[in-house]
């Protein structure tokens, strides 16, 4: 094959990603690419960029634990005595002491038997579901299911069935028709809902389980440490008993500030996973390092509940005043996830630029991410945020927005055949 026809093959590829011809066009319209951003600092509560400070409403730090300095130490340490690899798959390679440790402490923290860490959240999803289950089972997952949930569902054969976003009386009707028809069935959850910042009907989703035999996976990725009075996520919120949830999974990326992701359950169910799930077992070890600074953030979690206390009011603080504003805040109910939904991918790309301007940053996200016409920008909260810098941000959301829809509409009116929005 010929260089040229290899390209062209590669191109054709590349249509694939529309959002190519949205970079292409933003940037004819004057937009700049807001993404891969170099950060010359941990992006906290604010980041440096370009030598220039600003708010940060991009980071996962919902508690405001990186860069903790008993973190590096623990870190530094566990480095010197192990090296930063773990240097093959757990299962032939053997296990460092940081691995064990910090699945014993999230199997406490869940008040459930085992957990076993993945190199990657994402891949814990995928590795998980895509083993477990097989082309004669059922996976019902919320419409909202993140993208790792979905592709494990994929992996797996099973059918999937998607039920209207946290509508359990859909899920329901859904699961009364077709779950006879399975051999194994489980219902798919997040714990807070990443693009929206709601939580599900954990109470009534038990009981759908129950009732129809199911098993059932809560993602916790950004409800721990973030849901309930002391961080311990949506079984806390709910008060429920945590052996009424088969897997709960969470990343280690978020509020315990590392990298990878776990599922936390019943001994045999670990076991299971440790020996089968391809992502554990064809999968180097989470490097020991990442395993000890998530265990130390785990362990400052624990001690200080008065970051998630910090936390929540700060969210809270930022729900109200935005609605104040009369700003769209969607279904958030005000725990660390809070879009302001604005509808128009051009007009909410734009108004996130021109926040840029004005030293604030927060990330556009529209389709496929999210539904057609319900572009937002997403607001991450940190215990690191104040009352002052909500207000300076919301105060220029407000006064940005006709700004950002003036750009789009004078595009509009001199490119009518190219921009068809
Ligand atoms: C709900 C949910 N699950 C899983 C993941 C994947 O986790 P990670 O980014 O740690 O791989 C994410 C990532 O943002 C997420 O939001």
């Amino acid at each position: 094959m010929t260089k040229e026809s290899a390209l062209s093959g590669f191109n054709r590829m590349r249509s694939k990603l529309s959002f190519g011809r949205m970079v292409e066009m933003a940037a004819k319209m004057g937009m700049e690419n807001p993404l891969f951003r170099c950060h010359e600092r941990a992006a906290k509560g604010t980041t440096v960029i370009d030598g220039k400070e600003y708010i940060n409403f991009s980071t996962y730090d919902y508690l405001d634990i990186n860069t903790h300095p008993e973190i590096t130490r623990a870190v530094t340490e566990a480095a010197t005595l192990y090296g930063t690899s773990a240097g093959a798959s757990r299962l032939v390679g053997g296990e460092r002491p940081p691995h064990r440790k910090l699945e014993k402490d999230i199997a406490d923290f869940y008040g459930v038997e085992d957990c076993i860490a993945f190199v990657s959240g994402h891949a814990t999803n995928v590795s998980t579901l895509g083993f477990m289950f097989g082309h004669r089972d059922g996976i019902f997952h919320d419409g909202l299911a993140h993208n790792s949930l979905l592709q494990g569902a994929r992996l797996s054969g099973a059918t999937r069935i998607s039920y209207e976003h946290n509508d359990c009386d859909a899920l329901e009707a859904l699961l009364a028709e077709k779950r006879a028809g399975f051999r194994h069935a489980i219902i798919v959850t997040e714990g807070l809902f990443s693009m929206d910042g709601n939580v599900p009907d954990l109470p009534r989703l038990i009981e759908l389980k129950k009732k129809y035999d199911c098993l059932l996976l809560v993602d916790e990725a950004h409800s721990l440490g973030v849901l309930g009075a002391t961080g311990h996520g949506a079984r806390e919120y709910f008060g429920i008993d945590p052996k009424d949830v088969d897997m709960w999974m969470s990343t280690l990326s978020k509020t315990l500030c590392g990298c990878g992701g776990f599922i936390a359950g019943s001994r045999d169910l670990i076991e299971f996973l440790k020996y089968g799930s391809s992502g554990f077992v064809f999968s180097v070890g989470m490097p020991p390092v990442i395993a000890a600074a998530c265990d130390k953030a785990l362990e400052i979690l624990l001690r200080e509940p008065e970051r998630v206390r910090k936390l929540q009011d700060i969210s809270q603080y930022f729900l109200h005043y935005a609605k104040d504003k009369g700003l769209d805040t969607g279904a958030s109910q005000g725990y660390a996830v809070i879009p302001v939904i604005i509808g128009n991918s051009w007009v909410t790309g734009f108004l996130s630029q021109l926040l840029f301007k004005r030293g604030i940053y927060v990330m556009p996200i529209s389709f496929p991410a999210v539904k057609e016409g319900a572009a937002r920008l997403r607001f991450f909260i940190s215990a690191a945020h104040t009352e002052d810098m909500v207000r300076k941000t919301l105060d220029a959301v407000v006064e940005e927005i006709p700004n950002a829809q003036a750009i789009v509409d004078k595009y509009q009116s001199e490119h009518t055949d190219v921009l068809n929005i």
